[in-house]
């Protein structure tokens, strides 16, 4: 599916396909077409395994496509000489593992994308205090990980990501591994960030309140973009409220006698439609029904 193609974007993505192994391959991206806008927060949702993690990993110059090709601010990821220096300018990085190295305090851990940029010591040690005191953890400076609650972790993975001051911040499940007021708490920070700053965000999460926080939900299923929901549009809010009620439960699992009660023809044309709605449905949520 081709989603909005406007020249104000920051990242476009053309025909991506990633193939993974040889002797069995897996088409885990199939020519995904995406375009970003500059200030936009973009959720993406999906079952397990439909190439969410693939699709940030490309984005972010961590791993090659098979074909197809990503642009950041203009530039093809396949004409950067150091992808390295790029990707440290250019893209922050929040996963759900927090990926904070266990020995190095808050701080320390913090200032590591800056390390290779030249700055002087003293300078990188308050950039980092001027990121904890963003994400609201100078008094926790001296922590260790070990020494800090799951949300403090991701808060400070957020502040790692952030002190290069990246125009583009790639989030892959950043709530996965915390309890819902941690989980707030990262997502509001990020909203801030977005608010406050402008940062481009896209964020994979399986949570339909995180993904209403975004501009658009795009919606994937093995390997490309099946549905884009505008959030704040009319249908894509009617559709979040009945996906939430005991119906919309009862239609995403097909359940026929939920669907006798709906105030349709009850002939091949309610299935149909049944079958559409339900479609529609489960593309906002994470359910899967083979
Ligand atoms: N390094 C890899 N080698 C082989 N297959 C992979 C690799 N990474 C992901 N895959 C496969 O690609 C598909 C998409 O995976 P992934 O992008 O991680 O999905 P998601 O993040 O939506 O759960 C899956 O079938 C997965 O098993
Ligand atoms: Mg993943």
């Amino acid at each position: 599916m081709n989603t909005k193609t406007a020249s104000g974007a920051i990242l476009t993505v053309k025909r991506l396909t990633k193939v993974y192994g040889t002797a069995v391959p897996v088409r885990a991206l199939d020519e995904v077409d995406l375009s970003v806008e500059a200030g936009e927060i973009v959720a993406v949702m999906g079952p397990s395994g439909s190439g969410k993690s693939t699709l940030l990993n490309m984005l972010g110059a961590l791993d090659r496509p098979t074909s197809g090709c990503v642009m950041i601010e203009g530039n093809d990821l396949d004409g950067v000489r150091d992808l390295d220096a790029f990707r440290a300018l250019t893209l922050g990085f929040v996963f759900q593992m927090h990926n904070l190295i266990p020995t190095l305090t808050a701080a320390e851990n913090v200032q590591v994308p800056m390390k290779g940029r030249g700055a002087r010591r003293r300078r990188q040690h308050e950039r980092a205090m001027e990121m904890l005191e963003l994400v609201g953890l100078v008094e926790r400076a001296g922590h260790l990980p070990s020494q800090l609650s799951g949300g403090q972790r991701q808060r400070v993975a957020i502040a790692r990501a952030l002190v290069n001051e990246p125009r583009v911040i790639l989030a892959d499940e950043p709530t996965g591994n915390l309890d819902s007021v941690s989980g707030r708490e990262v997502i509001e920070l990020l909203v801030r960030l977005n608010r406050d700053r402008g940062t481009t965000i896209l964020i994979v999460t399986h949570d339909r309140n995180v993904a209403r926080s975004a501009q658009r939900i795009l919606q994937m299923n093995d390997g490309r973009i099946v549905h884009e929901h505008i959030v704040g549009d009319a249908l894509t809010e009617d559709l979040l409220a009945l996906a939430q009620s005991e119906l919309g439960r009862r239609i995403i699992a097909q359940d026929v006698d939920a669907l006798a009660g709906l105030p349709l023809v009850s002939d091949g044309r309610l299935t149909r439609m049944g079958a559409e709605l339900s479609a529609l449905l489960r593309s906002l949520t994470d359910e899967t029904r083979e």
